[in-house]
Formats: structure tokens, C-alpha cells, sequence
């Protein structure tokens, strides 16, 4: 309950930030961002949901986390993509916790079109881009938001892009075998889009939907790449996932009760020249 005051000494500004008993359902929980996702929200106090496909191991991962933070965290094998699978998701959730606090899109699917130029992308690869990354946020938010809404509180956090709002500088990938495929961007773009939606749409409803937008984030990158980034950067580095994941713990506890519809760039300053 928030508190009807303009007396700041009676506020406890660290206790915004706890998340104990809280369930926090995080996708791509076995991923580069979403293990320090999983791993700040534990040291928050937070209950883990680590939700992954089958070949990501997301209950080996919950074990680790459970034994040692001493919280309790379920591992969900789930395909984000399939209405029945998030639909199983969301039961399993409920009858372990009866509950859920936040719900986390961190998921993606783009690796196997890293190397195709757009000319030659098939219509296979470019629907599994959009179908995982895009549909996959969408079915999350329609079954655990309206969840939510009906319970009157819960925070949502959804992953775009930098190249949901600019265009990639192709001079960063030569020299490289990396690339970003257009697909990628163009289903970045509609999760951007669709999560101002629904922080418009359940403002009223209790259900806070933001966004993080990480940066370039170091995972044993070619040495070019990584100098070519650093070129272009204002920080003059790539980052790490420990740094993406504090904007999180923000975002998902009552320090930002009053946040919605944000898309917080942990980006180094990329967009702001
Ligand atoms: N890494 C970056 O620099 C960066 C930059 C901007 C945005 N992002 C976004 O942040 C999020 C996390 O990125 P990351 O680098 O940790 O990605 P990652 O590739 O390391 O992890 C993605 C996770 O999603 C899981 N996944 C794939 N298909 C799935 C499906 N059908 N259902 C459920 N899970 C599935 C994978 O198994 C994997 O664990 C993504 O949405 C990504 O687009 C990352």
C-alpha cells in the first residue's frame, strides 16, 4: 500500500527495492542476460520462475538457485511461441506459488540467421524470428497480464532492441562474421510497440508494462567486433550482463511504482549522438 505522505523520513527508500515473497516469471532465464536476471532477482529476495526451452536444462538452473539462496525457484521447460505451453506456464506457476508478481520476456531466437544476408532470408526463418521473439512476448503478456489485471497488481518487463529504434551501422560488422538480421529488428520493433500498448491499456488495471533495452553485451565476442563496437560506443566498450540486470530489480519492485511504459537503455549512450 503506498503511503499518503510528503514526509520522506518516514519512507524506507532501501525496502522499495526487496522483492522477498515475490514471483518473478522470467523467460530465456537460462540466456547471458537472463541468468543475471535470475540471479539479481534471488539476491532480492524473490521466488524465480526460470522458464526456458527443454535443451536450456531451465530446472537444473532453478535447483542452483534454490540451493543457494535458499528461496524456493521452479524450472519451466516452455516454448514461448505455443499458446498451450505459456497456458501450462502459467498453471504450473499458480499451483506452486498461487501467485505472480512479474513476468520477464528475456527470450530470443535469432542465431541461425546471424549469417544470412536479407536477400536470400526465407519466409521459414524470418516466422520463426517473429513467432518466437514477437508472438512469444505477445502470448505471455495476454496470458499471465490478464492474469495479472485480475489479481490488481504485477509488474511486466519486455526486451526490444536499440534496433527496434535505429537502424544497425553495417560498419560494425566488418570485418566480422556477425551480423543483425531484419527480421530480428522488425520483431524487436513490434514488441516496443506492443508493450506501449499495454502500458497504456492496464495503467488502470494495476499492471505496470516497461521496458529494458540492453546494449552490445559482452559474451566472448570477436576481437574486431568488440573494436569496432568500442569505435562507435561513447563508453568506448560493450557491457556485461551483471550491468543490464540492476535496471531490472528496479523496474520490478516498488521503486518504480510510479514507472510505466519506460524503455530504459542500458545502452552506454549508444543512441544519444
Ligand atoms: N545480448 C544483447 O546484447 C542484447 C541487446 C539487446 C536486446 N537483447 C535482448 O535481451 C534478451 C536476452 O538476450 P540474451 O543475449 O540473453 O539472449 P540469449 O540468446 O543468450 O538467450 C535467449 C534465451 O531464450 C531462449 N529461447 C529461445 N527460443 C525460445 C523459445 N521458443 N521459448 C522459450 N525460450 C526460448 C534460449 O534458450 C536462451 O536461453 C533477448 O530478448 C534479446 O533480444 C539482447
Amino acid at each position: 500500500m503506498l503511503k499518503r505522505t510528503t514526509q520522506t523520513s518516514e519512507i524506507n527508500f532501501k525496502e522499495k527495492f526487496n522483492l522477498s515473497g515475490k514471483v518473478i516469471v522470467i523467460t530465456g532465464a537460462c540466456g547471458l542476460i537472463g541468468r543475471a536476471f535470475c540471479e539479481a532477482v534471488a539476491q532480492f529476495g524473490g521466488h524465480v520462475v526460470v522458464v526456458d526451452i527443454e535443451a536450456a536444462k531451465p530446472t537444473e538452473f532453478a535447483k542452483d538457485l534454490e540451493k543457494r539462496y535458499n528461496i524456493k525457484c521452479i524450472g519451466v521447460e516452455t516454448e514461448v511461441e505455443k499458446k498451450a505451453s505459456v497456458l501450462q506456464l502459467k498453471e504450473i506457476t499458480l499451483k506452486e506459488f498461487g501467485k505472480i508478481d512479474g513476468l520477464v520476456c528475456a527470450h530470443q531466437n535469432k542465431s541461425h540467421l546471424k549469417f544470412e544476408p536479407f536477400e536470400n532470408v526465407c519466409e521459414e526463418n524470418w516466422d520463426k524470428v517473429i513467432e518466437v521473439n514477437l508472438k512469444g512476448t505477445f502470448l505471455l503478456c495476454q496470458v499471465i497480464g490478464s492474469y495479472m489485471t485480475q489479481q490488481g497488481s504485477g509488474s511486466i518487463v519486455t526486451m526490444p532492441s536499440t534496433y527496434s529504434n535505429v537502424a544497425p551501422n553495417q560498419n560494425l560488422y566488418k570485418g566480422t562474421s556477425l551480423g543483425c538480421p531484419a527480421a530480428y529488428s522488425a520483431s524487436k520493433g513490434g514488441i516496443d510497440a506492443l508493450s506501449r500498448y499495454l502500458a497504456s491499456y492496464w495503467a488502470d488495471k494495476g499492471v505496470r508494462v516497461n521496458m529494458i533495452t540492453p546494449h552490445g553485451v559482452w559474451n566472448h565476442h570477436e576481437k574486431t567486433f568488440e573494436e569496432n563496437f568500442a569505435n562507435f560506443s561513447p563508453m568506448k566498450r560493450m557491457s556485461y550482463n551483471h550491468e543490464v540486470a540492476p535496471a531490472l530489480i528496479y523496474l520490478l519492485s516498488d521503486a518504480s511504482s510510479y514507472v510505466t511504459g519506460l524503455n530504459l537503455k542500458v545502452d552506454g549512450g549508444w543512441t544519444v549522438w
